[in-house]
């Protein structure tokens, strides 16, 4: 029998801090990201794929690794001390070795754990591996102009934004500018 219902067995991570553990997406996720991707205003949100999917798909997905291919990363947080109960998620993707360069995407999946610091520390630890794993140099992320909390937490880790994409997502009715925001890794 498969054990994707339990959720008191431990994974193993590939990063924790001790509050925070990230690692590949379980089938016990499942509902985590099937929930996510069908609350529509979080989609938005991350401008994500906005029709909402079933579970067959998110099950082939995580079946899949999610999704990821060569140096790209797709990770499930978990709390490390709470039965590793999923909270988010975060994705490298687009890892580029020559240029040493990635894009990171992040989300929780529920706005009820937001202002608890598991986002800093979810982006915190993957900068953190992308410098010391695998070289990058410099990540840069796309946030909505008006997502006040999230370019709060960015701007707070060093980010700054590189360029403006106007009016180009719909949400609320109207059309948003798109910022993109970018940071330095520095050596450690
Ligand atoms: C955006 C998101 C990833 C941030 O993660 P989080 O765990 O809530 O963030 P943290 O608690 O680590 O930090 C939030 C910071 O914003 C600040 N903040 C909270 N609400 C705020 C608001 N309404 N306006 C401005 N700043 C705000 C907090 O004070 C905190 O800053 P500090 O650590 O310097 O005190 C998370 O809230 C989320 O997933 N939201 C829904 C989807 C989303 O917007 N995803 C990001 C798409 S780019």
């Amino acid at each position: 029998m498969s054990d994707a219902g339990d959720v008191t067995t431990p994974q193993v991570a590939l990063l924790s801090d001790g509050v925070i553990a990230l690692r590949r997406p379980e089938p016990v996720d499942g509902p985590s990201y099937l929930q996510m991707r069908n609350n529509l205003a979080l989609v938005s949100a991350v401008m994500g794929f906005r029709l909402g999917v079933n579970a067959q798909t998110v099950d082939a997905w995580i079946a899949s690794g999610g999704g990821v291919e060569g140096d790209d990363l797709m990770l499930t947080a978990v709390l490390a001390k709470d039965a590793q109960r999923p909270v988010g998620y975060i994705k490298a993707y687009r890892v580029d070795r020559v240029s040493r360069h990635a894009w990171v995407g992040l989300s929780l999946f529920d706005e009820r754990d937001a202002g608890r610091g598991y986002g800093r520390r979810m982006l915190t630890q993957v900068c953190d591996y992308l410098r010391d794993f695998v070289a990058v140099r410099k990540v840069s992320l796309e946030v909505l102009a008006g997502n006040a909390r999230a370019l709060a937490l960015y701007a707070s880790l060093g980010f700054a934004e590189e360029g403006r994409l106007k009016a180009q997502y719909f949400t609320h009715g109207r059309f948003e500018d798109v910022v993109i925001l970018s940071k330095f890794l520095a050596a450690s």
